[in-house]
């Protein structure tokens, strides 16, 4: 196991913020785990377990170790008439693993394709887009429990899963690291097109819809909407989509009868954050280099040399008038370190 010292996160993280990390390591297998941890309580360090990294932004260096995951393999380890169940190592790149099922004919992560991070990473926030969240495919995972030295199984029912959220973010937060996840996917395939661009893709381009063509038009939006993270730092969306007491959305919608809204249950809804961040005059916004994006006013950027704290002043500027115009609190997505 080799422990690099004082070297920058930069390469590591898709803000490509300049910040450094005092200790730094990458596991392969779990006994590169179990080394490092003995490492990081030997020397009583700060411990930071890092995937993608496209989940982060950093405002200050790192007095700490940061481990990054770097565990592989995808197996198939069981399969019946309509369905197989695959392990995929937490170290795996998420889009290529999308590719890979896609490939292989099973179905139920295509409209996930193209979202930046790890396998390992993807259920801590319940990562969604474009209709699906990974709770609707995760079978089980694997966590290291980082104080026992014990692997455990986690099932779906017992992480927790809701909007952005896990047990991981929650009340075991810090406790565990995710080794792999087992996911179900389909073999006679349920297709998602409710959300509007996929259809008007799938029309445009005269297409059928298959898990081959959801997933090229999922990426075709992405890449229309969203930053490439190797040209622009991001870390997608900043903040969550705020939900919003149903007496207090419908005064703001006869105020704002444009203003867009996603159901929840009887007294909540879902306002979209980057409706309102836009509403306040923030989209295509620059000071120096931190800005916000000009195609999706959810996204932050770094365009070159912003540092974190920039970032993070514009973020809350941006919380404050959201709060001013509209009543609304928003909540950062983003972890900030
Ligand atoms: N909108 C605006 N202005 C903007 C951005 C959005 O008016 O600058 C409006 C759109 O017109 C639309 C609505 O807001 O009516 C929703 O926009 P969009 O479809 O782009 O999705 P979102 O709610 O902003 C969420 C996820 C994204 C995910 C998309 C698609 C969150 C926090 N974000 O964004 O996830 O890709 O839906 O499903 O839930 C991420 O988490 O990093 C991420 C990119």
């Amino acid at each position: 196991m080799l422990v690099n010292q004082n070297i920058s996160l930069k390469p590591y993280h898709t803000f490509g913020i300049d910040v450094k990390t005092k200790y730094f390591v990458e596991v392969h297998h779990i006994k590169e785990i179990e080394e490092a941890l003995a490492f990081q309580k030997q020397n009583h360090l700060e411990l930071l377990i890092l995937g993608g990294g496209s989940n982060l932004l950093f405002t200050k260096d790192f007095d700490g170790i940061v481990m990054k995951i770097a565990l592989k393999g995808i197996a198939k380890i069981k399969e019946d008439e309509d369905f197989v169940w695959v392990k995929a190592a937490a170290g795996e790149n998420w889009h290529e693993f999308v590719l890979f099922c896609i490939e292989n004919g099973w179905g139920g992560v295509e409209n996930l394709s193209l979202i930046p991070g790890t396998v390992g990473a993807a259920p801590m926030q319940n990562i969604g887009a474009y209709g699906v969240e990974i709770k609707e495919i995760f079978d089980y995972l694997e966590a290291y429990h980082l104080q026992s030295n014990e692997i455990q199984c986690f099932t779906n029912k017992q992480c927790k899963f809701g909007y952005r959220e896990s047990i991981f973010k929650n009340e075991v937060k810090g406790q565990y690291l995710i080794t792999s996840v087992v996911f179900k996917l389909s073999k006679k395939h349920t297709l998602n097109i409710s959300y509007g661009d996929i259809q008007q893709i799938l029309t445009k381009n005269n297409e059928e819809p298959s898990i081959n063509n959801i997933s090229q038009a999922v990426i075709e939006i992405r890449s229309s909407k969203l930053p490439n993270p190797k040209e622009i730092g991001n870390a997608g969306s900043f903040f969550k989509n705020p939900f919003v007491e149903k007496i207090h959305f419908e005064k703001l919608k006869s105020l704002y009868p444009q203003m867009p809204v996603y159901p929840v249950n009887e007294e909540l809804v879902k306002v979209p954050a980057g409706w309102l961040i836009e509403q306040c005059g923030w989209k295509g916004y620059k000071n120096g280099d931190a800005g916000v994006h000009a195609k999706q006013a959810l996204v932050l950027v770094n365009y070159g040399s912003a540092t974190g704290k920039e970032i993070r002043d514009l973020s809350e500027e941006i919380k404050h008038s959201v709060l001013k115009k509209f009543g609304i609190a928003l909540h950062t997505e983003v972890n900030i370190v």
